[in-house]
């Protein structure tokens, strides 16, 4: 790699947690050339990661986004339990589940075998980065790396600073990461939720509220978010949004809108009924719908379909779309 982050080797990555989206890093990270130290904590990701990692390989290949056959990203892959594997990286993401205690204990274990000037990372979804770099021995190595699902496709990476973070080896990340073929958000500043939960949940409790008090249904909820939000999201974010549809009449509107919108605290009830009953989603075929098992299986394998195509159509609309066009 051109850039030198930490004076060690910057081709080796480790990634610690191998379930959904510990698989799909380390996809991510061999198409851009790395080699990838994968490291199980737990037996049962050996059942599964070899097999999710090949097939994400494969499709990629199949889509043109991976130059090479899984074959030849494998040679660069080793999956282990051995944490003694990841001495020479120069970087290690945890991708375990979202408890402090189990990351905790995993990062002892990491930093017992990596160098102290390679970087630890999280691929936490919420638990700020202030708090969980407490927990290492270098807290100036330590940022939130933040993907989406799957992380070979999607361009969205959001690096984290913490407090204790050196901002400056933030930014290295950060033009790393373009290399990972991410058009990334670097937050100087932590902030629980970073940057786009913080978006997201917004939207999730204001569903919630519409559906729990009548105004609309699921369906209804789903329709508006994808024919309305869907078609422009991908090409403009918020703010660009507003400029090209006139930034005073949102000015208007906010002045009534603004404080009928649920400020609610409390987990809605929709969701909590939902989760209390052991509902997981097309997991286990209980949400927000019920799915029968082809159902969920159908659904899942569109969902991975669909990020191949909406990546490719994001390919044409980069964020400087304009200026090239200039
Ligand atoms: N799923 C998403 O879309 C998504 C998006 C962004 C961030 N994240 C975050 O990524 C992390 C992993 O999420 P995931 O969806 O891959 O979860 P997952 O349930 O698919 O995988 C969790 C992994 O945690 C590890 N693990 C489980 N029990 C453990 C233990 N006792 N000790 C050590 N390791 C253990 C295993 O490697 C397991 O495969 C979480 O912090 C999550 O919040 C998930």
């Amino acid at each position: 790699m051109e850039e030198n982050i930490t004076g060690n080797d910057d081709k080796t990555i480790g990634v610690v947690g191998l379930g959904l989206m510990g698989c799909s890093i380390c996809t991510c990270l061999l198409i851009a050339g790395h080699k990838v130290i994968a490291v199980a904590p737990i037996a049962a990701d050996l059942d599964h990661a070899e097999n999710r990692i090949r097939k994400h390989l494969d499709k990629s290949y199949e889509e043109g986004m991976a130059t090479m056959k899984s074959l030849h990203y494998f040679e660069n892959l080793v999956i282990t339990t051995d944490y003694e594997e990841l001495a020479g990286c120069m970087l290690v993401i945890e991708c375990t589940l979202e408890n402090i205690e189990i990351k905790k204990s995993v990062y002892g274990k990491i930093e017992s075998v990596i160098s102290p000037t390679a970087l630890l990372a999280s691929n936490t979804s919420a638990i700020p980065i202030s708090i969980l770099q407490n927990e290492t021995l270098h807290p100036e190595r330590f940022f939130g790396l933040h993907w989406a699902e799957p992380s070979h496709t999607t361009r969205f990476l959001e690096i984290i600073c913490g407090e204790q973070s050196n901002v400056e080896l933030g930014e290295k990340l950060y033009n790393l990461s373009h290399k990972w073929g991410k058009e990334p958000t670097l937050v100087r500043k932590d902030i629980r939720g970073f940057i786009t939960n913080r978006l997201m949940y917004s939207l999730y409790r204001e569903a919630c509220y519409l559906v729990e008090n009548g105004y609309a249904t699921v369906e209804d909820v789903d329709r508006a978010c994808r024919n309305n939000a869907g078609y422009w999201m991908t090409l403009v974010g918020a703010f660009r949004w507003m400029d090209l549809t006139g930034v005073a009449a949102y000015h208007t509107v906010m002045k009534d809108l603004l404080p009928t919108l649920s400020n609610a605290t409390e987990i809605p009830k929709l969701i909590d009924d939902i989760v209390k009953a052991g509902g997981r989603g097309v997991a286990n075929g209980k949400g927000f719908y019920n799915y029968t098992e082809e159902e969920a299986r159908l659904w899942e394998e569109t969902f991975n379909n669909f990020s191949y195509e909406i990546r490719k159509l994001a390919l044409k609309y980069p964020a400087d779309v304009v200026s090239k066009q200039l």
